[in-house]
C-alpha cells in the first residue's frame, strides 16, 4: 500500500492517504472547495470548474475534483485568483439560468444559490434574451426544467453508476444541450428518483413534492423506511401534519442518500383517505363504527369468554412485519402470559431462526454482516432472491462495491437476476434448485449433473474460486431455510478466510419479529421455554406461569381453524387471507376475530377491527434484515388511530394485568435486558445511528418448509400499503411483469 501524503490546504497540514483527490484532502481540515459536477462515489467529470484552486509552482489554477493530492503540495482556495475564477463561472452558469428562486423547489437548499451567495456578482451583465424551453414531465414522479439544468450530468452518472439503469442521456449541443430521457420523451425506469435527489440545482424535480412547499415551512424527523428490510434511514418532512417529502437530508445512517422508489416515494399511504379512522365492531347489518372504549371492552370480554369456555388451546396470535420490536415483544407476551397460549406465529419471509440456531452451535455469533459489511467485503456470494427488487439498498451497495473496489460477486440463482451484471462468476441452477446446489457446494449431495447448468465442472469451479477469495459475506434468500442454512453456515466458516451472514426477509421488521418471539417454538432472542432454565427466568420476570404446549405454528393455527379446535384469533397488522390465501369462509368459523390494521383488507371482514398507527405515527425501534437496530421516531399524529403498543398495554390492563410498561421506551429497556444480543448502547440509537445485534439462542429446527416464503414484492409493491399509494401506482414501470429489468 502506497504511504500517505502531506500537503497544505490554506496554510493547514494535512495528511492524507494516497490517491485522495485535492477536495477530499480540503474536508479533512474543515475547508469546503465549492463543486458542482464533483459528487463523491462517482465518477469525475470536471465539467464546472467551480473547484478551482491556487497550487504552487503550477502556472494555472487547477480543478481540486480531479487533482490527487501530493507530497509537499502547496495549496491555495481562497485567493483573489480563485474567487474571481468561481465568480466567472457562476456568471457563465447564469447566463440561460432563470432567475427564479422565490418559485423554485429548489429554492432555501441550492447548491447554486449558495455559490452564488458566497462567490457570485450581485448583478448580471447578460442583456440577451434567454433559452427558454417547457417544463417537461418525463414521468409521473420525474419533471426537467431545462433552463434550470448546468449540465454537471451528476443525474446521468447516478442512473448509470448508482443505479444501474442508464435511463438518463445528453441531447443537442452547445447552449442546446439537454438532459433526455431514454424513451423520446418519457422515463422508463426504475423511478428511485435519486436523479432528483442529487441534482444541484432545481431542474429535476419530483412529482410528489413540486410546487406544494417551501423548505423552511417543514419539519424534519429522521426516521426508518417501513417497506423492505434493508432499513433506510429517511427524513420525512410534514407540513400541517402532512407528510410532504421523504429523502435522505443528511446523509447519514447505513444508506447514505440512497432511497429507492418505495422509500423516496411510496410514504404517501400515510396520507391516503382509505385510512382506518374509527374502531369497527360486527353487528347487524355488519362492520359500524364504535368507540374505543366499546371496541376494547368488547375483545376482552369475547376473548375471557372462549377461555372460559375451550381454553387456552382456543386462542391464537397472528402478529406482523412492520410493527416495531416493543410492539412484538408485547404482542407475544399477550399470548404467553395473559392469554396462555404459544399459539403464536407471523409470516416469515427469512429463516433467521436456523440462522441463529447454526451460529449460535458454532459459537460464532460475531459472524452477522452487516450493511456496511456488504459494501466491504472483498467478495460476496448470493443465494437466491432478487434484491434489485426485494431489497435495493443491498443491490446499491453490492453494485457500489463492485464499482468501487472491485469486490467479486459470486451469484448462485435459478433465475436470471439483474445484479448478474456485477457478477463475477454465475452458477445458474435448475428451477428452484438453489437450496439442493448449495449442498452440492457444501459436499452434503452428490452434484448430479442436472443441479445446475453446466453440471458437475460448473460447480466446482463456482465453488473452488470462491473458496479463494478473501473475506467474504454469504447472502441467503428464502430459497435457504432449515438443515440447509446449518450446511450453508458450516461450509462458509470452514473457509480458509473470514465469512459472514445475511439472511434475506422481507419487510422492515421480519427480522425483529422473530428476534422478539412471535414464534411458536421460541420466547424473545430465540430461547426455547421448553428448557427448564430459559422457562422459570421469564415466569419470575412476568410473574406467572407459562403455557407448557409446543404451541401451533401460522399453518397448523390456520388448520385449527378449519376445525374448529381454533375459535378465537387476534391479528396485528397482517393479512392472513391474502398471504397465506386463506379462504374467507375459513375466518368466518371463528367465533371471535379481532385484527389491528391501517386499511380495510381481506382480513378486517373480523368481529372487531382496531385502526392503527403507521409508522410515520409511532415510535419504536426497528431491526433490518441484517441484524441492526435502528430508532422509528414519531414524526405527526392521525386523529382516530392508536398505535399497536397503545392498544396492547390497553388490553392487558382490561385483562386485570399490572404491567411495569407505560412507553415504547420501557419495553426497549427490557428488550435490552432479556433479548441475548441486544445488549447495546441506548445513545448511539438515541443519535440515529443503526446498532447492530447478535443474536443467540437456540430455536428448534423449522417444522416444515412452507412456514418460510418470501412475497416476492416488486420494486413498486410493498404487501397491503402498496395498494394504497398513488405514487407506486402511478407509474407505468409498475404495470410491468414481475421481475422486468431496467
Ligand atoms: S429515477 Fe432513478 S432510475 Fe430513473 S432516471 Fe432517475 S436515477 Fe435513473
Ligand atoms: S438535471 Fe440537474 S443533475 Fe442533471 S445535469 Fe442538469 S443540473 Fe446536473
Ligand atoms: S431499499 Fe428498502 S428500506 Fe430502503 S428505501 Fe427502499 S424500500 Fe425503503
Ligand atoms: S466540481 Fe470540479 S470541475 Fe466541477
Amino acid at each position: 500500500m502506497a504511504e500517505p501524503v502531506t500537503l497544505t490546504i490554506d496554510g493547514k497540514s494535512v495528511t492524507v492517504p494516497a490517491g485522495t483527490l485535492l477536495i477530499e484532502a480540503a474536508k479533512q481540515v474543515g475547508i469546503e472547495i465549492p463543486s458542482f459536477c464533483y459528487y463523491p462515489g462517482l465518477s469525475l467529470q470536471g465539467a464546472c470548474r467551480m473547484c478551482v484552486v491556487a497550487i504552487e509552482q503550477m502556472p494555472k489554477l487547477q480543478t481540486a475534483c480531479t487533482t490527487v493530492a501530493a507530497n509537499g503540495m502547496v495549496v491555495y482556495t481562497q485567493t483573489e485568483e480563485v474567487a474571481n475564477a468561481r465568480k466567472a463561472m457562476l456568471e457563465f452558469v447564469l447566463t440561460n439560468h432563470p432567475l427564479d428562486c422565490p418559485v423554485c423547489d429548489k429554492g432555501g437548499e441550492c447548491e447554486l444559490q449558495d455559490a452564488v451567495f458566497r462567490y457570485g456578482a450581485a448583478e448580471s451583465r447578460f442583456l440577451e434574451s434567454k433559452l427558454h424551453r417547457d417544463e417537461q414531465k418525463f414521468s409521473n414522479l420525474v419533471y426537467y426544467d431545462r433552463p434550470r439544468c448546468i449540465l454537471c450530468y451528476r443525474c446521468i452518472r447516478v442512473c448509470d453508476e448508482g443505479i444501474d439503469v442508464n435511463a438518463l442521456g445528453i441531447g443537442s449541443r452547445g447552449a442546446h444541450s439537454a438532459i433526455i430521457p431514454n424513451r423520446d420523451d418519457h422515463l422508463e425506469c426504475e423511478e428511485c428518483g435519486m436523479c432528483i435527489d442529487i441534482c444541484p440545482v432545481g431542474a429535476l424535480t419530483s412529482g410528489t413534492y413540486r410546487y406544494q412547499t417551501r423548505p423552511w415551512e417543514l419539519t424534519y424527523t429522521g426516521t426508518i423506511c417501513n417497506h423492505c428490510g434493508d432499513g433506510c434511514k429517511t427524513t420525512l418532512s410534514v407540513r400541517n401534519n402532512k407528510i410532504i417529502r421523504a429523502n435522505n437530508r443528511d446523509h447519514s445512517g447505513i444508506n447514505g442518500e440512497f432511497l429507492c422508489v418505495k422509500g423516496r416515494f411510496g410514504w404517501d399511504f400515510v396520507n391516503s383517505r382509505e385510512r382506518l379512522k374509527a374502531p369497527l365492531l360486527r353487528r347487524e347489518g355488519g362492520l359500524q363504527a364504535g368507540s374505543w372504549e366499546e371496541a376494547l371492552t368488547l375483545s376482552v370480554e369475547r376473548l375471557k369468554e372462549i377461555l372460559a369456555h375451550h381454553g387456552p388451546e382456543s386462542l391464537a396470535v397472528i402478529g406482523s412485519n412492520h410493527t416495531t420490536n416493543e410492539e412484538n415483544y408485547l404482542l407475544q407476551r399477550l399470548a404467553r402470559t395473559v392469554l396462555g397460549t404459544n399459539n403464536v406465529d407471523h409470516h416469515r419471509t427469512a429463516d433467521y431462526a436456523s440462522l441463529v440456531a447454526a451460529l449460535t452451535q458454532a459459537n460464532a455469533d460475531d459472524r452477522y454482516a452487516t450493511m456496511q459489511d456488504v459494501f466491504a467485503a472483498s467478495s460476496i456470494l448470493l443465494i437466491g432472491n432478487d434484491p434489485t427488487h426485494q431489497h435495493p439498498l443491498l443491490a446499491y451497495q453490492l453494485r457500489q462495491a463492485v464499482r468501487q473496489h472491485g469486490t467479486h460477486l459470486y451469484i448462485l440463482n435459478s433465475s436470471e437476476i439483474k445484479l448478474g451484471r456485477q457478477a463475477h462468476l454465475y452458477l445458474k441452477a435448475k428451477s428452484g434448485g438453489e437450496a439442493a446446489a448449495v449442498r452440492a457446494l457444501a459436499g452434503i449431495e452428490t452434484p448430479a449433473a442436472g443441479l445446475v447448468d453446466g453440471g458437475e465442472n460448473a460447480l466446482a469451479e463456482f465453488r473452488d474460486k470462491f473458496a479463494k477469495e478473501a473475506d467474504t459475506v454469504i447472502i441467503f434468500g428464502d430459497e435457504i431455510q432449515g438443515e440447509t442454512v446449518s450446511h450453508l453456515v458450516r461450509w462458509g466458516l470452514a473457509l480458509p478466510r473470514q465469512a459472514r451472514f445475511v439472511a434475506l426477509g422481507d419487510y422492515a421488521n421480519s427480522r425483529g419479529a422473530a428476534d422478539m418471539g412471535l414464534l411458536p417454538g421460541v420466547l424473545p432472542g430465540y430461547q426455547p421455554p421448553a428448557e427448564a432454565a430459559v422457562r422459570q427466568h421469564f415466569e419470575s420476570l412476568w410473574e406467572t406461569k407459562l403455557p407448557t404446549s409446543p404451541g401451533r405454528n401460522l399453518r397448523e393455527i390456520l388448520a385449527g381453524i378449519d376445525s374448529g379446535d381454533i375459535k378465537g384469533l387476534v391479528v396485528f397488522g397482517s393479512n392472513p387471507i391474502k398471504t397465506f390465501q386463506v379462504s374467507a369462509e375459513t375466518l368466518k368459523k371463528l367465533d371471535f376475530l379481532l385484527v389491528t390494521e391501517l386499511f380495510p383488507t381481506e382480513t378486517t371482514a373480523a368481529h372487531v377491527v382496531l385502526p392503527a398507527t403507521s409508522f410515520a405515527e409511532k415510535s419504536g425501534t426497528v431491526t433490518n434484515t441484517c441484524g441492526q437496530l435502528q430508532a422509528l421516531k414519531q414524526t405527526m399524529r392521525r386523529v382516530g388511530t392508536r398505535s399497536d403498543l397503545d392498544i396492547l398495554l390497553t388490553l392487558a390492563r382490561l385483562f386485570g394485568q399490572s404491567w411495569p410498561y407505560h412507553s415504547a421506551d420501557d419495553v426497549l429497556r427490557e428488550i435490552i435486558a432479556q433479548v441475548p444480543g441486544y445488549a447495546l448502547g441506548l445513545p448511539s440509537l438515541l443519535i440515529g445511528q443503526a446498532v447492530s445485534t447478535q443474536p443467540k439462542g437456540t430455536p428448534p429446527p423449522l417444522e416444515r418448509s412452507d412456514l418460510v416464503f418470501s412475497a416476492r414484492d416488486s420494486l413498486f409493491t410493498s404487501g397491503t400499503v402498496s395498494r394504497y399509494s398513488w405514487a407506486l401506482n402511478s407509474v407505468d414501470e409498475a404495470k410491468k411483469p414481475h421481475g422486468h429489468i431496467y
